[in-house]
């Protein structure tokens, strides 16, 4: 595992927009795209740069979770956000970018269709991941399983407290989402992991630092052969 400490969010933005365009820029792409607010800034990067030149026409997407019971046309639904801050702005192919259907009527079927999807793209090149204040990646909470495959779970009220800032009122908070699990993520080729502000400090420090253990579902990243964190200073603050 590489941790790279930056000084502040535009260079954690710049690297790991970095990271994604070398990926791209190499042939046909799978990437792993997560939302909320951390990542927006790689975006906007990875914006600039297609604006420069930087095509997206050969890569593939899928998104890490979704709510489950928000309509796709929704605007904080996972497929809206990531086609407002990122996909719609640059030029995937028409059905590149796949999202889990936080509607469907048997999310266990959604989520066999979901996994059966990514492997048939060949897999996650670059699994882009922020990290929660209780130390969750996609939303596999404290105490997921390891081994844990897409699923619907049901969100802890401190991730529905983080997550009310995007909707009108805390209530408006979906209680479940379906999201890919650790075991997913883990299949990943090479996993980026993003850290912001002192409020990700505790976090980043148990999933690098600590026991590999369910409380902190992060620290399954010490499993795997190729992750990158990238911190800023805040979010390294309690790094040993
Ligand atoms: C979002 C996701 C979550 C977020 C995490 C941090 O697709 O999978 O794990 O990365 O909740 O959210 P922010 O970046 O808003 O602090």
């Amino acid at each position: 595992m590489e941790i790279i400490v930056l000084p502040d969010p535009d260079a954690v933005a710049r690297t790991a927009a970095d990271i994604i365009e070398e990926r791209v820029r190499r042939g046909p792409s799978v990437l792993g795209l997560a939302t909320g607010s951390t990542p927006l800034g790689t975006y906007r990067e990875l914006i600039e740069r297609h604006r420069h030149g930087l095509s997206f026409a050969e890569a593939q997407a899928f998104l890490l979770d979704e709510y489950v019971g928000l309509p796709a046309a929704h605007p904080e639904s996972y497929r809206s956000v990531i086609r407002r801050e990122f996909a719609g702005h640059v030029d995937f192919a028409a059905d590149a970018v796949h999202g889990l259907d936080g509607e469907a009527a048997d999310p266990a079927a959604e989520a066999a269709r979901y996994e059966a999807s990514i492997a048939a793209a060949g897999g996650v090149d670059v699994q882009l991941l922020g990290i929660g204040t209780d130390g969750h990646i996609g939303f596999n909470e404290p105490m997921s399983s390891l081994a844990s495959r897409t699923r619907i779970k049901t969100l802890t009220e401190q991730t529905r407290r983080d997550n009310a800032r995007f909707f009108a009122s805390p209530d408006e908070v979906p209680e479940h989402v379906l999201t890919q699990g650790l075991g997913t993520i883990l299949e990943a080729r090479h996993l980026l992991l993003l850290g912001l502000g002192e409020a990700k400090a505790a976090a980043v420090a148990a999933a690098v630092e600590g026991p590999v253990a369910a409380i902190c579902p992060a620290s399954a990243l010490q499993l795997h052969p190729h992750v990158t964190v990238l911190v800023d200073a805040a979010a390294a603050a309690e790094l040993a």
